[in-house]
């Protein structure tokens, strides 16, 4: 089937583009690249099944369950707030640790409207207020703030992902109480990434996932299925999002 035209617009930073995706939530794309932060079927439908319903977190924050989350590849924050919304919904504890190397500004972000999607307004701003801030204090710290919302923390490492995956920071999650029940392996595709979709990192990210931890990805490509069994993980291909890709990933740590 032919892919559709979706409806592209300007932002405020030309480095961006926002697109209108198939069940009306935006996404970003990176002008240089053509790289989009999402799929072009759903950016909310995409996060809702292939990450919340996929590494499970959403039955564990139904449950009412404390909940820690690491996400490769913060983009836009959507992952964040619906998760964040969904632990409000619950009242569950919810941590949230993000990778990401590219920050979009604070006004693009405003453009792409959460709020026509996410019902917590306040959530939405202050998110929004966190990316103005982190961009406000850009040059002069060498962490970001985290981000406080009731029992809810968002901390963002800003940098390359391959790099925390080697280095100091990593070891920190490796202990027992540190260590994450969901991974959202959301980097942008394996030709676009492909050192981000190499065994070396699945390993790293399965150091760091508890004994039932669970990592959900778009991407179901058979290399990046071996590579992610070469590094411990049991792969399972699952059904997509509705108007979505046929087929995701959800692999278990045990
Ligand atoms: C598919 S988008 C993530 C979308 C995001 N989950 C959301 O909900 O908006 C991929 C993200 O990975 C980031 N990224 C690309 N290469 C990276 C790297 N080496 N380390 C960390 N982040 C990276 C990009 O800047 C982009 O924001």
């Amino acid at each position: 089937m032919p892919i559709p035209a979706r409806p592209t617009f300007a932002t405020a930073d030309p480095r961006w583009q926002y697109r209108i995706t198939d069940d009306g939530s935006p996404t970003l794309v990176q002008t240089s690249t053509n790289d989009s932060m999402h799929s072009g079927c759903g950016a909310l439908a995409e996060t809702r099944y292939v990450y919340l319903v996929g590494s499970g977190v959403e039955s564990r924050l139904a449950a009412g369950q404390s909940t820690r989350v690491l996400e490769l590849g913060f983009g836009t924050g959507l992952g964040w707030m619906v998760t964040a919304q969904a632990a409000i919904a619950h009242r569950a504890p919810l941590f949230y640790l993000a990778l990401e190397s590219d920050l979009p500004p604070a006004a693009v972000i405003r453009q792409l409207d959460w709020h026509r999607f996410i019902d917590n307004r306040d959530l939405v701003d202050a998110t929004i207020q966190w990316f103005a801030d982190v961009e406000a204090a850009s040059g002069t710290q060498t962490a970001t703030p985290p981000l406080v919302f009731g029992n809810l923390i968002l901390e963002v490492s800003l940098g390359d992902a391959a790099t925390w995956c080697c280095g100091p920071m990593h070891e920190k999650y490796q202990l027992p109480d540190q260590r994450f029940d969901a991974i959202y392996f959301d980097p942008y595709s394996p030709e676009s990434s492909p050192q981000l979709w190499q065994s070396d990192i699945f390993a790293a990210m399965h150091a760091v996932a508890n004994p039932d931890g669970r990592l959900a990805s778009y991407c179901v490509n058979r290399q990046v299925r071996d590579a992610m069994k070469a590094a411990g993980w049991n792969v399972a291909k699952t059904v997509g999002p509705p108007g979505g890709k046929r087929e995701v990933l959800v692999a278990s740590r045990s």
